[in-house]
């Protein structure tokens, strides 16, 4: 299709037609019909441009025009030079310049030309002169040589074969010879001053008939027309011209000068086309008289009526040209429609199908969607039901805890406050009761958010001023407060309304245990809790506000929207808020009021309660505290509590034993890890991640066990710090948690936590895999070899290979200085005393100044082999102050006196 678009397109386009300049000479009748048939030859040719350009007669204009066609660059220039040396140089230049030239009529004077077309002017004379010769034969003539332009070379050669045929007539005597320069009005001037000296002329030879019609009217004036002969040159046949002056008696002949413009074009074609020609060209010539002027007529007639046909048919051709054109233009445009409607029709087609395609895909969708749909209603239903049973369980199992808990509760107080207790028992049944309490909290806690959810929980209204409530409800926190050293504040606005309340004082007083609770349990040391109490109205009501506010860890935004859902848990590592905050918001709402959050991580979390202050409905009687309150408000109070830091130094320096930090966030936990341990470990113990991680870089113990479950730091994170810290890296850490789900297991081993211990553990279990812990911690086999040894590697990681290998350059690098000391080492590895004596210790198994000593000793041992240094020189040179202490310190070290090793080798 693009092809035959392009092929009909090229078709239809117009040719790049051949520019050609014609500059003529002169401007006559035999010009106009030369002008006419190379006009007429270049529109058969169909490929050129002519554009002709004639003067005067004038050869300072004619060379102007032929510049002008240089600076047109015309593809090819036609020449008839009006003066041979005048034109000629302008012709060379044309030519030079890579224009083909083609010269025609008269010449110039060099070679430099494409192609010359002409009859020959020698020829010409010659047949003038031979004329007057036939007709001188019988009587003498007095002859008149009438000469064209004299530079020109048209009249140079005709003169030339003229003299040479009239000069030698015997009967022919030339008594004249005068140029008019080839024009009409030159030559009756000349002639008219010609015949008055010369009224005896019989015979006048003009070189062309505009000469000759000019001596004619001349002839005229002198009435001499009738005797003198006129002969001329051209034998142009239109009206008024040379054959016609023939036929009507007034000359007596003309020789034909051929105009040949057809041939000059079809030359020109053929050198543009790069078609073979021939150089020089010459037309044929013949003398018409009164015997065959009339044939010469009749044909010039028959050309004429030719000429017109073939115009006729050039514009016709011209025509159906025009018209094969259009249609072409036509045709062209229809293929293209043609292509666009196809194109078009091919598109519709692919949409109607991919539409098709696409419907069919969206049904099958569809009915894929509507199946998963009525899957996930099955599925929700199924799960609704999971749900609503397993809630049923909770509710029943809390229950049957509930009374066998109470029935453990009683006893451990009975229990408690036997005398027969030794200390040791005294402990245990400390922590059982404290748990005990814990545990009924938790439970009483399910049972009430059951009984909210169920629509069973009811208010039980009370009159009460709950600015004294706040104050005294606050109260229990205080110790807590202090041991923490957290600054808790307690604060009524004052107001101008009262602060008395009618609402169910039970549940507000859980709400702000729970709220306190939870504030003293992600609050670290020194940190702010703040109680603020205050009224407001609101549409005419009194409303109360409670708001309790913390410099805690806080929540980031997305566990803020989920806080007071269900038993959302902020974070499994945090757990425990889950139940109490659903309450706080379950007894809000109760009473008509709004609980909110707002908290901002590691800035601190803001809790406010806003409820309507008389709520409506019956009062009871002052309400009897009950036993479950109590516990719940313990249970409350011991979740929060957190033990602080305490500094386990002095105890550090004077044990021999083994150091093991327990981080865990729950004191019954570490109370009891750490009375299992007590007697053969030095216990030291953190209530979070964070004190944990501070713990173990302040005292580099030999092995951590760590809670994954935790406020501030959980133990993950805890033992990741704990693995990266150079001072910590080499310590081996035991998970501990309530889970014993494989990814904690998992998460825990990738850490880097060295062993897992899943609660409840058997306190047998617990201290065995210590002991393995510790005894299998991985330690440099050999200090004293330069740890390159492929076993050596396995063992250890890069971090520990990197500090042995670092102290070991150093002690290396400052053996010979005898006042090397620990303190020197330690800043130079970057480590406290304690951490670089420890880590040390931990690693290699031997004290800083023993691996001095050590190093030092076995140098000297290699110096006393192998070199003959004597015992006080090699003394000094490893680093000892005496030669005594060395040698004693070497004794001890190898069991022989360096005096002996020397005895031994043959020195001494
Ligand atoms: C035309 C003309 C002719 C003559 C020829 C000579 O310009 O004067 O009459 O034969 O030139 O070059």
């Amino acid at each position: 299709m693009i092809l035959s678009i392009t092929l009909l397109w090229s078709c239809s386009q117009p040719e790049d037609k051949f520019l050609i300049g014609v500059s003529q000479c002169s401007q006559d009748e035999w010009r106009n019909k030369q002008n006419e048939e190379m006009l007429r030859q270049a529109a058969v040719e169909r490929n050129m441009e002519l554009e002709i350009r004639s003067v005067k007669d004038d050869s300072k204009k004619q060379i102007e025009d032929i510049r002008y066609f240089l600076d047109k660059k015309v593809d090819l220039l036609i020449v008839s030079p009006n003066e041979t040396d005048a034109i000629t140089p302008i012709v060379s230049e044309a030519y030079d310049a890579g224009i083909p030239v083609i010269v025609i009529d008269r010449k110039i004077n060099s070679n430099k030309y494409t192609a010359f077309i002409g009859a020959d002017n020698v020829q010409i004379g010659e047949e003038l002169g031979g004329y007057i010769a036939a007709l001188c034969k019988n009587h003498p003539e007095k002859v008149f040589n009438l000469k064209g332009l004299p530079s020109s070379s048209s009249e140079i050669e005709r003169n030339r074969g003229f003299m040479k045929v009239v000069e030698p007539l015997e009967n022919a005597e030339i008594v004249g010879s005068v140029a008019a320069d080839w024009l009409m009005e030159t030559a009756e001037h000349v002639m008219d001053s010609v015949f008055q000296v010369h009224p005896d002329i019989t015979l006048l030879a003009a070189h062309n008939d505009r000469m000759a019609i000019g001596a004619i009217k001349a002839a005229e004036k002198h009435n001499l027309q009738q005797k003198v002969k006129f002969i001329g040159v051209d034998a142009l046949t239109s009206p008024g011209w040379g054959v016609e002056q023939v036929l009507n008696k007034k000359m007596l002949a003309t020789v034909i000068y051929p105009t040949g413009g057809e041939r000059v074009i079809q030359v020109a074609s053929d050198i543009l086309h790069a078609r073979p020609f021939e150089k020089e060209i010459t037309l044929n010539t013949a003398v018409v008289d009164s015997t065959n002027a009339h044939i010469m007529m009749m044909q010039a007639e028959l050309i004429q009526e030719e000429t017109a046909k073939v115009y006729d048919l050039s514009s016709r051709v011209d025509t159906y040209f025009h018209r094969l054109n259009t249609q072409r233009l036509l045709l062209i445009a229809v293929v293209i429609i043609l292509a666009l409607l196809i194109g078009l029709f091919a598109i519709a087609l692919y949409a109607y199908w991919e539409k098709n395609r696409i419907n069919q895909l969206l049904q099958k969708r569809n009915k894929e969607i509507e199946k998963q749909r009525d899957q996930l209603v099955e599925l929700s239903k199924q799960l609704e039901d999971a749900t609503r049973a397993k809630l049923a369980f909770f509710t029943n199992v809390s229950h049957d805890f509930r009374t066998p808990l109470t029935l453990i509760a009683d006893p451990v107080n009975q229990l408690k406050e036997s005398k027969n207790l030794n200390e040791d028992e005294q402990f245990l049944m400390n922590i059982i009761q404290k748990n005990v309490t814990v545990l009924l909290r938790l439970v009483n806690q399910t049972l009430d958010f059951r009984k909210f959810e169920s629509g069973k929980l009811t208010l039980h209204l009370s009159e009460f001023n709950i600015a004294e409530k706040v104050r005294n409800w606050s109260e229990a926190f205080d110790t807590l407060a202090e041991r923490k050293h957290i600054n808790f504040t307690v604060e009524v606005k004052e107001s101008e309304n009262p602060y008395l309340m009618v609402a169910d004082s039970e549940k507000m007083e859980r709400s702000l245990y729970n709220l306190l609770s939870n504030a003293f349990k992600f609050t670290p040391e020194n940190g702010k809790i703040k109680v603020l109490l205050s009224n407001f109205l609101k549409e005419g009501q009194l409303w109360m506000e409670l708001v309790v506010k913390d410099t805690g860890v806080g929540m980031s935004s997305e566990h803020v929207k989920h806080i007071f859902e269900n038993f959302y848990q902020v974070d499994v590592h945090h757990a425990g808020s889950g139940i109490g905050l659903a309450l706080v918001k379950a007894f809000a709402e109760m009473h008509k009021g709004t609980v909110q959050v707002e908290s901002r991580q590691s800035v601190g979390t803001t809790f406010t309660i806003q409820l309507p202050m008389r709520q409506e409905g019956e009062l009871e009687a002052d309400l009897q505290r009950n036993q479950a309150m109590d516990t719940l408000k313990e249970g409350a109070l011991m979740e929060a509590d957190q033990e602080s830091l305490k500094t386990y130094l002095p105890e550090l320096e004077k044990t021999e034993k083994e150091v093991v930090l327990i981080i865990d966030d729950n004191q019954d936990v570490r109370d009891y890890v750490k009375m299992l341990l007590d007697e053969e470990y030095l216990v030291i113990e953190a209530a979070n991640g964070k004190e944990g991680l501070k713990m173990a870089l302040k005292y580099v113990p030999d092995a951590i066990i760590c809670d994954v479950m935790m406020p501030i730091m959980n133990g993950m994170e805890c033992c990741r710090h704990l693995k990266s810290e150079p001072q910590t890296s080499h310590i081996p850490v035991m998970m501990l948690t309530a889970y014993a789900m494989d990814e904690q297991k998992i998460e825990g081993y990738e850490c880097g936590a060295d062993s897992y211990i899943s609660k409840p553990f058997s306190a047998q279990l617990l201290k065995v895999r210590l002991r393995n812990l510790l005894e299998n911690h991985l330690r440099l086999k050999n200090f004293f070899t330069d740890g390159s040894s492929t076993m050596e590697k396995e063992e250890i990681s890069s971090m520990e290979q990197d500090f042995v290998d670092k102290l070991r350059s150093l002690i290396n690098n400052n053996l010979r200085n005898s006042k090397l000391n620990i303190d020197d080492l330690s800043d130079e590895m970057g480590f406290s005393r304690v951490q670089f004596y420890r880590k040390t210790k931990s690693l290699t198994g031997y004290a800083p100044n023993e691996l001095v000593r050590i190093t030092r000793l076995k140098l000297s041992r290699k110096l006393l082999t192998t070199t003959d240094k004597n015992i006080s020189e090699i003394a000094y040179e490893v680093g000892f102050s005496s030669p005594s202490y060395f040698s004693k310190c070497y004794k001890d070290y190898f069991g022989e006196s360096p005096l002996d090793i020397q005895k031994k080798i043959g020195k001494k």
